[in-house]
Parts: structure tokens; C-alpha cells; sequence
């Protein structure tokens, strides 16, 4: 779908968008139309009792004596309360109304007692339409036309259209970075395997990112038993990758902020195996990883004015004869050991060792951990909020806001000895799992026991929200592609100089 921006055109023949605010009251441009048509704007929010709610739509036929033939009716809601978030998804929303049409034409008006410029509302609502286009149907060869959305233009319509155009262009790049991760999200795990996931994070070389990878050789010489632990039972080689962007200025020394993602390209659950229903879930447990590489993406895209580095641990979980057991024994980079109990709790594995492996190469002030880590997070939080753990409350207040402002909210979860205890084994310095109790927890407080000193550190569990079974007004069903925006804003508002 391509967005476009121009003056605002009443007498346009495509289908036109127009804006009632709470209480059915019209803004500027409805009005005048209503004027040409015998009232029938405000004839119809009385009879259809429209009330102007934010997101409320109602699409008519447009009468005669108007070029157009559909005139849709959207609600902002109350002015006052209207923000970004508020005009993306009314962007969702027109998208998903309108889709049958060819192209439409949404009139942005100023709107008085907002905050928000009509310039930057249009920026957002193209934004929120753009998400909310997404689809991955590269594998589809037989879908009909009629099933395919036929909307290609969304012309929005504003007094500046050049001001509007410059702010959409930099939402454009983080919308890059999110379909990035939708993509890699929603790849089957026999397209997306550690080596090939490496090949996809290659493109991002264009950028300015540099890459470095790991292979099974280089991981066994530095000591990376956990990792390699979950990764021998498959025939699919691990990776560890590090995509840097060097983006702050004149200072090449300075200490970046590490993003690391969860990368099990499938997660059969090893010889743990998992319940066959629902497995094929599993492809997305790389869901970390997918974040990681969508957010370096739009930070370079971007040219973000930060030192950032993303690490991604991929690894395959599968049972075979080589697979590792209940009750194995591995050492992690760091020299501490874990008893393997399940083989299914194969997350916090891989990322003992990326953590480690991240914080001895690279030195950074803060480290944030993204995994599909825990089934439990999802009975805590459900699809709403993603789990987060943190050993410093500023961080922890940051991402909390960074949540709201975005949309991809973060609830905060206790650490502390108790749960720490849970993981304590006969046998070794600790067990990969704490019982049925807490189990978010107890899987967060293993990897903050591969967290150096001094280091700023949050995890977010990412096992609700990182794939919808359900369409929302900027997410459609499928891979959602959640941590990008939010970590995006997190570095624009508090690490860039
Ligand atoms: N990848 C799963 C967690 C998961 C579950 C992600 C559902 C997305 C949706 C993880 O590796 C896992 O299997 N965790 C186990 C841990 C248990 C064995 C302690 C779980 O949550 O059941
Ligand atoms: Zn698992
Ligand atoms: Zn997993």
C-alpha cells in the first residue's frame, strides 16, 4: 500500500474520510460537505446514533451531487484526549473498514483543544493504517483476487502536506523495522533456521550495521556448554550473532546499550518433548531474536545517535540420539553450572551464554533481554502486557513509559531470594527450572545470575504478545512484531545524544 499526502480535496471522486469528534459534532471539512448535501451527515449521526467515539465508523453511499461514492464517517473521540496513539489506530481502523476500496481519501482536520497538530496527526494515522496493512503471504500461490485487500492508496489529505510527509518518513523506518521482525516472526522453522536467520540479519549490512557471527567451533572454545547443550540434538548448526550500530557521534569508545534476543528457531521442547497440539507455535520462539534485528534495523535506518548492539543466540531444540537429557550437567561461559532438568526450559540455556558472551565482548551499560521465555508469563499477564523484570528501577520506570506511549505495554514482575532459591540444585550451582511456582520468575532469576556486576539489566518476557490470534486496529493476526516500537522510543527518548 502506498501512503500519500496532499492538500485535502472534498470534491475528490475516491472514497473520502472525514472526522466527527465526540458528541457527533462535525469538524471543519464535514461540515462544509454536510452543507453540500442537505445536511446528511448530521441527519445520519442522529438516526444511526453515531456518537463520534474514537474508532467509531460508519460507512455511507455518498448522496447525489458528490464526485465520490462512499463518504466514511470516523470518530476522534474527545480532542483533548486525542494523542499518537489515538490517530494510528484510527489509521487501523480506516484500513480495516476500507480495504475492499481501491484507494480513499482521509480529510485531517485541525482539530481545537488537541494537542496533537493535524501534521502529525496525519503522520500517526498513516502510520497506523501502514501496520495494520501488513501481511505475509509469500507462501499463498492460489489465494483469489477477491481475497487479497484491493486498498493501494491512502492520500491523506492536510493543510501541510510536506510538513505531514517528513514526519510519516521517519515512522515509515520504524514500520520497516517491525514488518523486518513480523517477517521473521512468521517464517516456518524450516525456512528459518540459525544459519539462515544470520543470512536475513546479512541485509542489514546495507545499513551500516556491522555483523559478527559465531559458529559451533568458536562457541565450544569459549566455553558455551548451555547453549550448545540445547542446540546438539538437532542437525541445524547454532549461531550466536552480534549486529552492531555505531551511531553516536565522535565517540567510538562509548559504552552501548545491548539488546539480546531469544532465537530457538523451533522449540520441539527436546527430549522434554512438548504435546503435539499447538507445536507448530514453536516456530516463533526465535520471537526475541526477531525483535533484536527489527529494532538495529530501524536504529540504523534511522541513524540513530546511540551505540547499540543486538545479540541474538539461535539455536534449534529438537529431540534425537544426540540430544541432551534430563538431568545433564552443563558449564556456561561464565564457569557457573546448570542441572538440566527439562530440556523444554531451553531459553534461559541460550541466554545464559549470549548474555555472558554480550557483556565480555562489548561492555554495555545496560542490557535488555527479550524471550518467549515462560508459558506461565501468558498465565500471569495473558496478551496484554509482556512480562518485565529489572534490576533498576529507573530502567524498569523507562520501559514502563516507553510501554505506554507505544502501546506495547510492560508490567512489571518481583525478583528476589525466595524465588531465587527455587532454583538451587543438589548438584550443580543451579537447575533450569524452579518448580510449577512463579515460573516467570524463577526463569528470570537464572538469568540474573549471568547479569556482571554493575550492569543495567531488564527482561522481557515476550510469550503472550509476540504472536496475535486475533487482529487489533495497528496489528493484524500473526506475528506482532511487539518490542520494536518500544524499545525504538526507549532509546530515542533516554540513550541518544
Ligand atoms: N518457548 C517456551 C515458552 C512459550 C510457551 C513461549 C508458550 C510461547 C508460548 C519455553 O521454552 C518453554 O517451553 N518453557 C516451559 C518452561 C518449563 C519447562 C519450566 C514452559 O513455559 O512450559
Ligand atoms: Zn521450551
Ligand atoms: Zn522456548
Amino acid at each position: 500500500m502506498r501512503i500519500k499526502f496532499s492538500k485535502a480535496d472534498l470534491s475528490t471522486d475516491q472514497p473520502l474520510v472525514l472526522m466527527i469528534s465526540d458528541g457527533g459534532k462535525l469538524l471543519s471539512s464535514a461540515q462544509t460537505l454536510d452543507k453540500k448535501t442537505h445536511q446528511l451527515m448530521s441527519r445520519v449521526i442522529k438516526n444511526e446514533d453515531f456518537e463520534g467515539t474514537l474508532g467509531q465508523i460508519l460507512v455511507l453511499n455518498a448522496p447525489n451531487g458528490i464526485k465520490s461514492s462512499k463518504i466514511a464517517l470516523v470518530g476522534v473521540g474527545d480532542p483533548k484526549k486525542f494523542r499518537a496513539g489515538s490517530a494510528q489506530l484510527l489509521g487501523g481502523k480506516i484500513y480495516s473498514h476500507l480495504a475492499s476500496q481501491k484507494s480513499v481519501h482521509v480529510v485531517v482536520d485541525s482539530m481545537p483543544g488537541s494537542k496533537l497538530s493535524a501534521m502529525e496527526c496525519s503522520a500517526q494515522l498513516a502510520f497506523g493504517g501502514y501496520l495494520r496493512s501488513y501481511r505475509f503471504d509469500k507462501y499463498r500461490t492460489k489465494e483469489s483476487r477477491k481475497d487479497q485487500p484491493k486498498l493501494k492508496n491512502l492520500i491523506i489529505g492536510v493543510n501541510e502536506p510536506n510538513e505531514a510527509k517528513k514526519i510519516y518518513s521517519s515512522l515509515s523506518k520504524v514500520a520497516n523495522g517491525v514488518f523486518f521482525t513480523r517477517d521473521l516472526v512468521s517464517e516456518p522453522a524450516n525456512i528459518l533456521f540459525p544459519e539462515s536467520f544470520v543470512e536475513r540479519a546479512r541485509e542489514l549490512t546495507k545499513l551500516g550495521i556491522k555483523i559478527q557471527v559465531l559458529g559451533e567451533r568458536e562457541m565450544r572454545k569459549l566455553g558455551m556448554g548451555a547453549l550448545l547443550g540445547v542446540a546438539q540434538g538437532s542437525q541445524r548448526t547454532p549461531r550466536l550473532i552480534a549486529m552492531r550500530w555505531d551511531g553516536a557521534p565522535n565517540s567510538s569508545s562509548k559504552r552501548p546499550i545491548a539488546f539480546i534476543g531469544k532465537g530457538v528457531t523451533f522449540d520441539s521442547g527436546g527430549i522434554s518433548i512438548k504435546p503435539s497440539g499447538g507445536m507448530e507455535d514453536m516456530k516463533w520462539d526465535m520471537g526475541g531474536a526477531g525483535v533484536v534485528a527489527g529494532l538495529m534495523r530501524v536504529l540504523a535506518e534511522r541513524k540513530a545517535k546511540v551505540n547499540a548492539v543486538g545479540v541474538a543466540g539461535l539455536v534449534e531444540n529438537m529431540p534425537s540420539g544426540t540430544a541432551q537429557r534430563p538431568g545433564d550437567v552443563v558449564k556456561t561461559m561464565s564457569g557457573q553450572t546448570i542441572e538440566v532438568i527439562n530440556t523444554d526450559a531451553e531459553g534461559r540455556l541460550v541466554l545464559a551464554d549470549a548474555m555472558w558472551w554480550c557483556q565480555q565482548k562489548f561492555k554495555p551499560h545496560t542490557m535488555i533481554d527479550l524471550a518467549t521465555l515462560t508459558g506461565a508469563i501468558i498465565v500471569s499477564l495473558g496478551h496484554h502486557h509482556a512480562g518485565m523484570f529489572a534490576n533498576d528501577d529507573d530502567l524498569a520506570k523507562k520501559l514502563a513509559e516507553s510501554g505506554e506511549e507505544t502501546g506495547e505495554r510492560v508490567w512489571r514482575m518481583p525478583l528476589g531470594d525466595d524465588y531465587d532459591n527455587q532454583v538451587k540444585s543438589q548438584i550443580a550451582d543451579m537447575k533450569n527450572v524452579g518448580g510449577r511456582d512463579a515460573g516467570s520468575i524463577t526463569a528470570a532469576q537464572i538469568l540474573q545470575r549471568f547479569v556482571q556486576d554493575g550492569v543495567k539489566w531488564a527482561h522481557l518476557d515476550i510469550a503472550g504478545v509476540t504472536w496475535s490470534n486475533a487482529d487489533s486496529p495497528t496489528v493484524p493476526k500473526g506475528g506482532t512484531g511487539f518490542g520494536v516500537r518500544l524499545l525504538d522510543r526507549l532509546v530515542a527518548e533516554h540513550y541518544e545524544k
